[in-house]
């Protein structure tokens, strides 16, 4: 097994598993693999249709829960007065306990986005998370969402990975004192396809992956990849153990473009970057 050192950001592990689209018995045991390899820090969503098999996973692994950072979303659907509370219980049932941290999944209208984070702080009050946080919010929602949780919030999960330029976002959540998670690492693959990555990765004998992760990393966000395989779990976790120059970071930093995103719903046009 790999050595490698797990760091906090915002109290957040810096090296998360995601477990979109798996489900079932394939959700079960990839995140059995991930917790048996050393990862501690899981994330789900109502969205995903899986949080009774990471359950499930998490409490069968013989790991104690206190050890793990688990994350749930609630989804789009769920956002209103009448769903909220009453599908925050059921992911709690199916996970078989609070959370780590509760995301809101999507920023819903605008009208909506200060009662929709006045039903998450609830939750926090309630026990049933111990941090609150959201995800895909621009970086206006994102100021607009820490003024009104009076700075609660820890985390904005997003799409980030080398394809895509996101650096006023980070920008932004550092200046909040926020943690960014990294969605979609790898950009499902096509970032290991870039001649720029493979060409550090061959120079360094590392895997494109790893050279992916560490820039992600070593911007201090928090990579979430997936992976159903053992070895290409294991692999991404190498990406603790090593650097990049400040020169290979530049390099990897000119490819992405704000144009490169991978989950772009119509229903978010013209939102992004406001
Ligand atoms: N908040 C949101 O709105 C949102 C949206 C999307 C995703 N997410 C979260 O972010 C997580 C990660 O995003 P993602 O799963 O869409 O994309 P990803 O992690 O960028 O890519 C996953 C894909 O990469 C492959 N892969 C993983 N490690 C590899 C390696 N070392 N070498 C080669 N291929 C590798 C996996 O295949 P193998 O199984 O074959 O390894 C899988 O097909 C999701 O699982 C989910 O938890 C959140």
């Amino acid at each position: 097994m790999a050595t490698f050192k797990l760091d906090r950001i915002c109290g957040i592990p810096n090296f998360g598993f995601g477990t979109f689209p798996l489900r079932g018995d394939e959700a079960f045991n990839a995140v059995r693999t991930a917790i048996d390899l050393g990862i501690r820090h899981i994330d789900t969503a109502q969205m995903y249709g899986n949080e009774r098999d990471v359950g499930r996973a998490i409490r069968q692994s013989g790991v104690a829960r206190d050890a793990f950072f688990l994350v749930t979303k609630v989804d789009p659907s769920n956002i209103g007065q009448d769903r909220f509370s009453e599908s925050v219980a059921k992911s709690i049932d199916e996970l078989g306990g609070p959370v780590d941290l509760l995301l809101i999944h999507w920023p819903p209208e605008d009208r909506e986005l200060e009662p929709a984070l006045d039903r998450l702080t609830l939750e926090k009050q309630k026990g049933n998370t111990r941090e609150i946080g959201v995800s895909n919010f621009s970086a206006r929602m994102l100021r607009k969402a820490h003024a009104r949780t009076n700075g609660t919030i820890i985390n904005n999960q997003v799409e980030f990975h080398p394809l895509l330029d996101q650096h006023e976002l980070l920008a932004t959540a550092r200046e909040l004192g926020m943690a960014l998670s990294a969605y979609c690492p790898l950009a499902r693959g096509a970032a290991l396809k870039s001649k720029i990555i493979q060409g550090i990765a061959q120079r360094l004998g590392r895997q494109p992956a790893e050279v992916a992760l560490r820039w992600i990393i070593q911007q201090g966000v928090i990579p979430v990849p997936m992976s159903t395989k053992r070895h290409n779990i294991a692999s991404n976790l190498s990406a603790l153990s090593f650097e990049l120059s400040a020169e290979d970071m530049a390099a990897i930093s000119a490819i992405g473009s704000p144009s490169g995103r991978l989950i772009n719903p119509g229903w978010m046009a013209g939102r992004w970057g406001n």
